[in-house]
């Protein structure tokens, strides 16, 4: 920014009476005036600034002399003289006009401030001031303001000068082109209206829009001055808040030095992002496609800001096509058109600016000056404006030109109001500006079907077309509105789009700029320290999770990721089922056990007369065949889908067929060993334990474990559990104990038993006796003590089918080795040794044991 902002004016003499309101006349503004670019008088005058030239000339100022007058120079925007012309018609029409300010002529002063800041403080002191030696109105403080309020500056950072200066005395100001949303701070800025929106409503479509296409790796290049500043901050701050990460944020300013803008091009030629925001006004990103265009970078997706997505003058830089924005609405300004070319070569001579205007359109010159340097033929008058192609000329494309026009209707709306009355219009009437101030805040009409009024910040409903550039048939680029924004619409319903974007490579297909790919399934998200949250590593999911597109989640309990871990699964669920040969063969092993059991009864009630039998206390012998039977059927019920009764049958129906089995080999043990104490002689034992007292016994032990069993089921039954904390691929559907004491109970009162059974049987094990069984019952019960006390840690360990199937197998084989252990060598002898058989025999053995 240049420093040299020479203060002009020594004294704001219309404005302050105080400081210059006792030597009247004597005070006026110092210094060279800027004579306007364009002007006419009136009975009122409205203002106008534009940013027409480029840029001011610069002196360096040696303080030993007078500095030259300010001086704009450089090439000329057409576009903002267009604006400027904008602003001549809507008075012409007004003045035309029988119901807007009938009977009044409105003047205006229009002034190039070509965007630089000295020059544009000037240009704000004489409009408010006026031009004393112009007009030889000495007669200062008497008079209000010279304009009643400015249509204009173009730039933010224009306006805000221009704000703080015409603020402070009431002066309004409605720019057309001024969209930093910081002039809605109505303590800064209290006098400033615009026809623009604020920035505020474009960077939240912005990031929006950024975010609905899914980029989330973005570039940014600003213009380093109030309008890129504060919309980039703004943009930013909504760009975080929807997730998008920025790789680089670049200011420039045309006026910076050279490398500064080459470090800015090598930045975005380095760059991996695909889609660059430029929020930048058009002098600004001219410069900057200018500088890219030597060595173009790889083609990006361009996302501009309004000044320069819509400027024809950026269209001829093919870097940019496909570039997106959002753009003032495109509208209709009948009659607008026959005033642009309805300029003569007399007319244009009027004014320094329109000569240099047509003398740039046309490369001629029309004052014949005496020894011109310059190449340039004369102007013969065959010169055409409306052959000429420029931004002039082009009215297809009447955006902001609109908002001039708005703005000038908008004052006159506010003036309408003051001076105007049923009965006519006061021509003489003398108005302050602060006046016109009030009366714009309501001003509220519609022209041309385009409605105005501000808010209470002095902003308009902010409307915007989504703007693409395409080519289209004939090759050359065009804007194509593709959408809408319209920020009074509901939340959520003000993006809409209306045709199909062409991107940057002339595709339909959203072009994809992330900084790492999305996560496959399966995968999810790391940051990579010191990295935006957007570039990530992707790692598998832990065990037991899966990811369909960005986290990781759990399955629920009763569901298993797939192998690709992108859904969950059912887990199979596990129990020892019919169908399964585990389960074919356990349930073969128990109906075979069962008919074992039955064959040998039969073979012993076919034998029931004989000795062997008799001898063996038959009743016990069945009664031990018949609960062994049923010990291998028990078995069965340990096999298919555990159901509330199978569960509840299970163990107890295990618990008292072994109860009862064992207190039969017990009645068996106890009947051994009195019938050996019988034999003694002096003693009746036998008396006190005969088949009453065996049947007895046998019954009440048994008891015994039925009234466990029913305390067990009455007070917390076994039920059907689905296990699912064991594996974590599985279920198992097992029987949940219900309480572990009952069936510790049920084990523990079958292992006292046969614990009890086999002290017993080993005592009488070697008492001499007719046939001695109790040897037998010692060995089957060490075999049934071993079978379970292997049982219990296979059973403890993990739970499973497999511990079914070794539940099953501890039932069957202690079953197996009492059946063979106590009835083999009995049907063996009766089956296959008759001769043995006999009560001689049997005596005999007896009677050679004792001898
Ligand atoms: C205003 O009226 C004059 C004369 O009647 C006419 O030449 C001019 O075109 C009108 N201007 C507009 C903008 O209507
Ligand atoms: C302005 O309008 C008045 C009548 O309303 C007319 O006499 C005058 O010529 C017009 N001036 C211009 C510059 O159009
Ligand atoms: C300004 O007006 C005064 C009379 O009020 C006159 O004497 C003087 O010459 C005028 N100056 C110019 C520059 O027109
Ligand atoms: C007028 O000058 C233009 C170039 O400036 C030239 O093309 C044209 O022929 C000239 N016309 C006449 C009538 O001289
Ligand atoms: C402007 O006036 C129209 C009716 O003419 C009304 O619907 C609208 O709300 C008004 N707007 C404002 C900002 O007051
Ligand atoms: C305004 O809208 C109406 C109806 O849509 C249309 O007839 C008229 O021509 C429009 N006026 C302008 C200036 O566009
Ligand atoms: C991802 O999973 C969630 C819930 O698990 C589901 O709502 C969503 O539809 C899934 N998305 C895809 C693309 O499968």
């Amino acid at each position: 920014m240049h420093v040299n902002l020479v203060l002009t004016v020594v004294c704001i003499t219309r404005l302050c009476p105080a400081v210059c309101g006792v030597n009247l006349g004597t005070c006026i503004l110092q210094g060279d005036p800027q004579p306007p670019a364009l002007f006419k008088d009136g009975d009122f005058i409205i203002g106008g600034a534009f940013t027409i030239h480029d840029h001011m000339r610069t002196e360096k100022h040696t303080y030993t002399r007078r500095p030259q007058p300010l001086e704009c120079i450089g090439s000329m925007d057409f576009r903002e003289l267009r604006f400027a012309r904008v602003l001549q018609f809507a008075i012409q029409e007004i003045n035309n006009s029988s119901d807007l300010l009938p009977g009044i002529t409105l003047g205006y002063h229009i002034y190039d401030s070509c965007a630089s800041v000295p020059m544009v403080m000037k240009v704000a002191f004489q409009l408010a001031n006026g031009l004393g030696l112009v007009f030889n109105d000495t007669d200062s403080c008497a008079k209000s303001a010279a304009v009643l309020a400015l249509v204009g500056e173009s730039g933010s950072t224009a306006a805000i000068s221009t704000s703080r200066l015409f603020g402070s005395f009431g002066i309004p100001q409605v720019s057309h082109y001024a969209t930093c949303a910081c002039l809605s701070d109505k303590r800064q800025h209290p006098t400033f209206f615009r026809t623009i929106p604020s920035d505020h409503h474009q960077v939240a479509a912005l990031a929006r829009m950024v975010k609905h296409f899914g980029w989330t790796w973005i570039g940014t290049v600003r213009s380093d001055s109030d309008y890129g500043n504060n919309g980039m901050a703004s943009f930013l701050k909504a760009a975080e808040e929807e997730g998008i990460c920025v790789e680089y944020s670049e200011a420039y300013y045309r006026t910076q030095p050279r490398s500064k803008l080459k470090r800015v091009a090598d930045v975005i030629r380095r760059s991996t992002a695909r889609v660059i925001v430029a929020f930048m006004s058009v002098g600004d990103v001219r410069v900057l496609l200018e500088e890219l265009s030597q060595q173009p970078p790889p083609p990006m997706q361009w996302i501009g800001s309004e000044t320069w997505i819509t400027d024809p003058q950026i269209l001829r830089f093919n870097l940019c096509i496909g570039a997106v924005g959002f753009a003032i609405p495109r509208s209709v300004i009948p009659g607008f058109r026959n005033f642009l070319f309805d300029l003569s070569p007399e007319q244009v001579l009027k004014f320094p600016l329109l000569t240099e205007f047509w003398e740039r359109s046309f490369s001629c010159s029309l004052k014949q000056q005496t020894g011109s340097s310059t190449a340039m033929p004369a102007c013969n008058g065959t010169e055409d404006l409306r052959a000429l192609q420029n931004p002039y000329t082009d009215t297809s494309q009447l955006r902001i030109t609109n908002m001039v026009y708005k703005a000038t209707y908008a004052i006159a709306h506010a003036l309408h109001g003051i001076v105007c009355n049923e009965k006519g219009c006061g021509k003489n009437i003398k108005i302050e500006p602060r006046k016109v101030f009030d009366q714009l805040k309501q001003v509220n009409f519609t022209k041309n079907n385009y409605s105005v009024s501000f808010d209470s910040n002095g902003d308009p409903v902010a409307t915007y077309e989504l703007v693409n550039w395409q080519f289209q048939g004939d090759g050359s680029v065009h804007f194509v509105t593709v959408g809408q924004y319209d920020a009074s619409q509901p939340k959520g319903q003000e993006f809409s789009l209306s045709r199909t974007i062409i991107w940057y490579d002339g595709s339909e297909k959203v072009p994809v700029s992330v900084c790492s790919e999305s996560c496959p399934p399966g995968t999810r998200k790391a940051v990579k320290k010191g990295r935006p949250v957007c570039c990530y590593d992707c790692i598998n999911c832990a065990e037991g999770q899966i990811s369909n597109e960005t986290d990781c989640h759990k399955c629920l309990p009763e569901y298993w990721p797939n192998n690709k871990k992108n859904k969950c699964l059912a887990k199979p669920v596990e129990f020892l089922s019919w169908n399964e040969i585990l389960g074919i063969i356990l349930a073969a092993s128990s109906i075979a056990g069962s008919l074992v059991a039955l064959s040998i009864t039969l073979v012993l009630y076919k034998n029931r007369a004989s000795p062997i039998v008799r001898a063996n206390n038959s009743e016990l012998s069945f009664l031990l065949l018949f609960s062994l039977t049923l010990c291998f059927l028990c078995s069965l019920t340990f096999i298919g889908r555990p159901t509330e009764w199978s569960c509840m049958l299970r163990h107890t129906a295990f618990g008292i067929t072994f109860v009862l089995c064992i207190s039969c080999v017990l009645g068996k043990t106890i009947v051994v060993l009195m019938a050996f104490k019988a034999t003694l002689p002096g003693s009746n034992v036998m008396k006190w334990f005969g088949p009453h007292q065996q049947r007895l016994s046998v019954f009440s032990f048994t008891l015994v474990q039925v009234l466990i069993c029913v305390l067990w089921l009455t007070i917390s039954p076994p039920f059907p559990y689905n296990n699912m904390q064991h594996y974590k691929e599985k279920i198992i559907l097992e029987c949940s104990l219900g309480s572990a004491i009952g069936f510790w109970a049920v084990l523990g009162y079958i292992g006292l038993l046969a614990f009890l059974c086999f002290i017993l049987a080993f005592l009488a094990r070697k008492l001499p006796d007719k046939f001695n069984e109790a040897k037998f019952i010692t060995f089957s019960m060490l075999i049934f003590c071993a079978v379970w006390i292997t049982f219990v840690p296979a059973y403890v360990s993990s739970p499973g089918k497999f511990t079914v199937a070794v539940e099953i197998f501890a039932i069957l084989a202690s079953s197996f080795g009492l059946i063979l252990c106590i009835f083999a060598p009995k049907c063996f002898i009766i089956v296959f040794r008759p001769d043995q058989n006999t009560k001689k025999h049997l005596m005999g053995k007896v009677s050679t044991k004792v001898h």
